[in-house]
């Protein structure tokens, strides 16, 4: 398990044009429990603080206040050889792969263990048991110059598992990577997670990585957790407007153009319809309980605007819906009921009444 109790970072940073300096909080009282095997996911902007949240974790930058736990060792509790000990539990990966040029993909996946001192026949065997794991053992002789960014990001990925860690950090990992070879790499590290029951810390700005193979994910903005859960509740109730922007690609449930001007009242009335957002996932699904809706309450509906995705193959969506008719309320009601999240919009002219 991994743990960030309170933590901070803090950079002392040059006011431009003067010579005074002021504190830049990159990360403010970040907390956070993943649990074992988990894949966790940390989503934010450029410049959120999500590199230096990855890097405290096995301690590349250490906090300025605070603790990090990893297995049950506090991290910030050591430092010299018991700190990079401590730190060969852990293995990373990055966007520019940072693979060494002058070594061939065997040298590269063997340098963690020649710093850990196993000797040679040990790397051997280990080097090709990793190689073979993301399906690399075929380049072992070539220079990681000539590898696609695909096959690169393979290597970097059998460097950082050499040493056996128990956590994978990735910090944008597949942000180089066309979205063919992104899958592949994501389901690579899906496949390493469930065959070695490593935990996985993953940093990404895309949406679509959380989506393809987190279980949690912490929203992160201004170095600050801004919300945090299991991916489908996160996604699908997002909180936070940082959260929200960043799904608004996904979940497109703004209302349509030609209601911008329209004022909608909470006061219900027979002659305006009741315009209504409607978010589901999983195993309640939106139509059966819309067309149920529609016969027990005989209402009408008008769909404005639907978008239905999938997060690890559970369905989630959003539809922006009118009801006219005498039981809008009852039917409201019904809705309320079937647990769907439901945002009341507002009551306002009859759709006919509005120009498209
Ligand atoms: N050594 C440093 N000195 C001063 N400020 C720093 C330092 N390192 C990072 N920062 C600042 O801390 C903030 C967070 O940086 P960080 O690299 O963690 O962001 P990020 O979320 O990883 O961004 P990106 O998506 O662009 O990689 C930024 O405003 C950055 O300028
Ligand atoms: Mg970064």
């Amino acid at each position: 398990m991994i743990r960030l109790s309170d933590v901070s970072k803090v950079y002392r940073v040059k006011e431009p044009d003067s010579r005074e300096t002021r504190d830049f909080y990159a990360l403010k009282g970040v907390s956070l429990d993943i649990g074992d095997g988990d894949i966790f996911g940390v989503i934010g902007r450029s410049g959120a603080g999500k590199s230096t949240l990855v890097r405290c974790v096995n301690l590349l930058e250490r906090p300025t206040s605070g603790q990090v736990f990893v297995n049950g060792t506090e991290m910030t509790a050591l430092s010299g050889a018991r700190l990079r000990a401590a730190r060969r539990r852990t293995g990373m990966i990055f966007q520019s792969f940072n693979l060494l040029a002058n070594r061939t993909v065997y040298g590269n996946i063997a340098f963690p263990l020649e710093l850990a001192g196993w000797n040679k026949s040990e790397i051997r065997g280990r080097v090709r048991e990793i190689a073979s794991l993301v399906e690399i053992e075929d380049k072992l002789g070539d220079y990681p110059g000539t590898l696609s960014g695909g096959q690169k990001q393979r290597v970097g990925i059998a460097r950082a598992l050499a040493n056996r860690p128990d956590v994978l950090l990735s910090d944008e990992a597949t942000s180089a990577l066309d979205p063919q070879t992104t899958k592949s790499v994501l389901r690579l590290i899906r496949d390493i997670n469930e065959k070695l029951g490593l935990t996985v810390i993953l940093i990404t700005h895309e949406m679509n990585v959380i989506k393809e193979i987190c279980d949690s994910v912490a929203v992160l903005e201004n170095g600050e957790i801004a919300e945090q859960g299991p991916v489908l509740q996160v996604f699908t109730s997002p909180r936070k407007n940082a959260t929200k922007e960043m799904l608004s690609h996904v979940i497109n449930a703004e209302l349509p153009e030609s209601f911008a001007g329209l004022e909608f009242s909470r006061t219900p009335s027979r002659d305006s319809d009741l315009t209504l957002r409607v978010s589901f996932f999983g195993s309640v699904a939106a139509t059966p309980i819309v067309s149920e809706m529609v016969r027990k309450f005989d209402v009408d509906v008008n769909i404005l605007s639907a978008h239905i995705d999938h997060i690890k193959s559970v369905p989630f969506g959003t539809l922006v819906m009118q009801l006219s008719g005498s039981d809008k309320e009852g039917a409201l009601e019904f809705l309320l009921d079937m647990k769907l999240r439901v945002e009341v919009i507002g009551y306002a002219a009859r759709s006919a009444d509005i120009t498209h």
